[in-house]
């Protein structure tokens, strides 16, 4: 099963990322032959400071590198290293009828956020389609936003397929429905954009004092308290096993706790966690040449695949030769 999916370099991750998408998608290297890489291109709708990005392009290599990605199991690279992609694009655009991407809901987010309507923006879907397909993805993990992305990817796959016989795979999305949304410290949804997240890389000072701003009831400290509607208890039962978790609770309703005890240990649980991956963070911090090797291995791994597909494209559409 080849499995290929983006993480876009939109600046630091926190838990709601990692809980929601990356977990996943590291248990995902011990099953499946792993495509990852970093779309850097799609961010350009969005970000006009080069050097903003192309500083969250090297940073998403070294979270993600510092998390789990293992380079040796996993394809990795950054979009931009494969140039055929953006050909492929082209090449894609005359079986992506107008009204396909009309009806993305993603682009209309997005411009109701306030982003620009350009036509990267509204094309977005045709180069995501051409990741996907010039790599004969099989399945595609993604977000529940971007389901319709692959359904787009498939229906322009259908339509290049009627023309010039089988060339594309037809991928599947892949969404994991036991997914819980992660809350944020206020409680709604964690998100960069409502500055309410929890960042994976804080320092321990910034972390304890990110923690200290969860909101909480003002249940007194003698009385027993309900885990199930406290934020601090939703995420700290993300790093416990059942059997942590049901002790947790225990001290919420045995009473004589207050909420800074459970928000210092929730901090002690993030503060552990995340220690090897620190620890990695910090190494590839000081020899960022070890990242650039890292990617640029990946993007030759990534050419080998697309060169001979291609090859085959540009064939199928009749460019000379
Ligand atoms: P943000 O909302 O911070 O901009 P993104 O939209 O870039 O996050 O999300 C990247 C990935 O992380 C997506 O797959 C998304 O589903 C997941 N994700 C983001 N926030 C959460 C959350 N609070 N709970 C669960 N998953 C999340
Ligand atoms: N659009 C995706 C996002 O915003 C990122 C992405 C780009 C992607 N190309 C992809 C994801 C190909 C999966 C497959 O999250």
């Amino acid at each position: 099963m080849r499995t290929l999916t983006g993480i876009q370099p939109s600046g630091a991750l926190h838990l709601g990322n990692y809980f929601g998408a990356i977990k996943q998608m590291l248990d995902l290297q011990k099953s499946d032959e792993l495509f990852l890489f970093i779309p850097n291109l799609h961010a350009l709708t969005s970000l006009k400071d080069s050097a903003k990005l192309r500083e969250n392009t090297i940073e998403a290599a070294i979270t993600l590198l510092s998390l789990g990605v293992d380079p040796d199991k996993t394809i990795f690279w950054v979009q931009s290293d494969v140039k055929e992609v953006t050909e492929l694009y082209w090449y894609l655009s005359p079986y992506t009828p107008m009204g396909l991407l009309e009806r993305a809901h993603s682009y209309k987010d997005k411009i109701a956020k306030g982003i620009s309507a350009s036509h990267a923006l509204f094309s977005y879907p045709v180069l995501m389609a051409a990741d996907i397909l010039l790599y004969s993805a099989d399945r595609v993990p993604v977000g529940k936003d971007q389901i319709q992305h692959v359904e787009i990817t498939r229906d322009i796959a259908v339509k290049f397929n009627n023309e010039h016989g089988d060339i594309f795979t037809l991928p599947e999305f892949k969404v994991d429905e036991n997914v819980a949304t992660v809350p944020g410290i206020d409680g709604a949804k964690m998100s960069k954009s409502y500055g309410n997240a929890i960042d994976i890389f804080l320092s321990e000072k910034e972390l304890k004092s990110r923690i200290g701003k969860i909101v909480t009831d003002s249940t007194p400290v003698e009385e027993p308290k309900n885990p199930h509607t406290c934020n601090v208890y939703a995420l700290a039962k993300l790093f416990l096993d059942e059997k942590g978790a049901l002790d947790l609770a225990a001290r919420y309703e045995r009473g004589g706790e207050g909420h800074g005890h459970f928000k210092a240990y929730l901090k002690e649980l993030v503060w552990d966690y995340f220690a090897p991956h620190r620890d990695r963070k910090a190494y590839f911090d000081e020899h960022r040449s070890d990242v650039y090797e890292i990617l640029r291995e990946g993007a030759y791994k990534a050419r080998e695949i697309a060169l001979p597909m291609m090859e085959k494209i540009r064939d199928a559409v009749g460019i000379y030769k």
